[in-house]
């Protein structure tokens, strides 16, 4: 219970932070003694505008910040920071961040009955297959086809996030108009998905397709936590869609050829170590599973001057995370799932030229 508090309290901080983007920065001398590290998370307090300050804390950010230094020693080619998180337990952020019931239904195999009953056929097919011409690399936020990063706050809602965050990106490229929509609607109107527990991005996309669209953020804007299902939204101020599309199961080709035509929701491991929970820059690649339980956005993809191949994910961690709320997961690694499990679960929303909007 106290513990609940805690993560609660901590989360109302994080909602006021959103607009810090600079990284926190030390001196490795003040790791040396225990007033260096009290001063450092006084200041980091100051500079994530933190309010709660404790003993306990305090020694979950000692912690963290040993994790951090230490992964930052290591000559990889991704860094971690002190960010926002640094308070927060690696259980604790798990538990309130990473939860698209995906990685516990696959576990159940349930996701599979899921998928099955959705409809999808192993070998079926899908809308990009014969895509030729597939660009050597992509990025539809130059094309203003990504809306600005958001923030789940403490809530289990990633699926939601992931799932909007596909529709608006579609209908910009069908229609040319980039507008923010509903995670909230979603929340309290699919019944079918958890709200803050989690919940599944092919279903939000029928749910879309089967209640007049999807609402405005501005019409139905996001709470942050479940409340009643405000009815009279629906088929008002929407962007419709046509349903789902399941991609087949780890081929990194289907998720290369459809992520060139349009951004696609995936699940990527986001628990399975504490490097994504402070990733601050670079091309990820690890220490990670393929629990998949977190669901972001797939809105491009490139290669480094090195030669490092990368996925571009937006995720919905605000924009004080990573590059920007933006990670670069490594791309063409030697596993049939991908990194982080990124070929796991792919799902696009479908959206024909013909399929009008409502009221927009
Ligand atoms: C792609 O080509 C194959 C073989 O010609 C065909 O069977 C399939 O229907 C095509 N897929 C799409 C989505 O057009």
């Amino acid at each position: 219970m106290e513990m609940k508090k805690l993560v609660l309290s901590f989360s109302l901080c994080l909602v006021l932070i959103s607009s810090v983007v600079e990284s926190f920065e030390y001196h490795e001398k003040e790791l040396e003694t225990e007033e260096g590290l009290q001063g450092m998370y006084d200041r980091w307090r100051a500079h994530h505008k933190v309010t709660e300050k404790s003993p306990e804390r305090f020694n979950v950010f000692k912690y963290n910040t040993e994790y951090v230094h230490n992964a930052n020693k290591m000559n990889r080619q991704y860094k971690l920071e002190l960010n926002a998180y640094a308070g927060m337990t690696h259980h604790e952020f798990s538990q309130t961040y990473g939860s698209s019931k995906i990685g516990h239904y696959t576990a159940l195999s349930g996701l599979r009955k899921l998928r099955w009953a959705g409809g999808y056929q192993p070998g079926a097919g899908y809308s990009y297959q014969n895509a030729t011409d597939i660009p050597k690399s992509i990025d539809w936020r130059e094309k203003n086809a990504v809306t600005p990063v958001k923030n789940q706050g403490a809530c289990g809602s990633c699926w939601a996030f992931s799932a909007v965050a596909a529709v608006e990106s579609i209908n910009a490229i069908r229609t040319g108009q980039l507008v923010r929509l509903s995670e909230q609607q979603l929340m309290d109107c699919d019944t079918s998905n958890g709200a803050c527990n989690g919940g599944f991005m092919c279903s939000a996309f029928n749910f879309i397709r089967d209640h007049g669209g999807l609402a405005t953020e501005e019409s139905y804007p996001y709470k942050g936590e479940k409340q009643t299902c405000d009815k009279a939204k629906f088929g008002h101020h929407s962007v419709t869609l046509d349903g789902n599309e399941y991609l087949p199961l780890k081929d990194e080709e289907a998720l290369l050829k459809s992520v060139a035509h349009q951004p696609v929701a995936v699940t990527v491991d986001a628990v399975s170590s504490m490097d994504m929970m402070f990733y601050k820059e670079g091309v990820f690649n690890g220490p990670c599973g393929v629990q998949m339980v977190h669901g972001v956005l797939a809105v491009g993809y490139g290669e480094t001057p090195e030669g490092l191949k990368y996925w571009i994910i937006k995720n919905s961690w605000g924009d004080h995370w990573g590059e920007k709320g933006y990670m670069r997961l490594q791309r063409g690694v030697n596993l049939p799932e991908g990194a982080c499990g990124i070929n796991c679960e792919p799902n696009l929303p479908l959206k024909s030229p013909e399929t009008r909007n409502i009221e927009l």
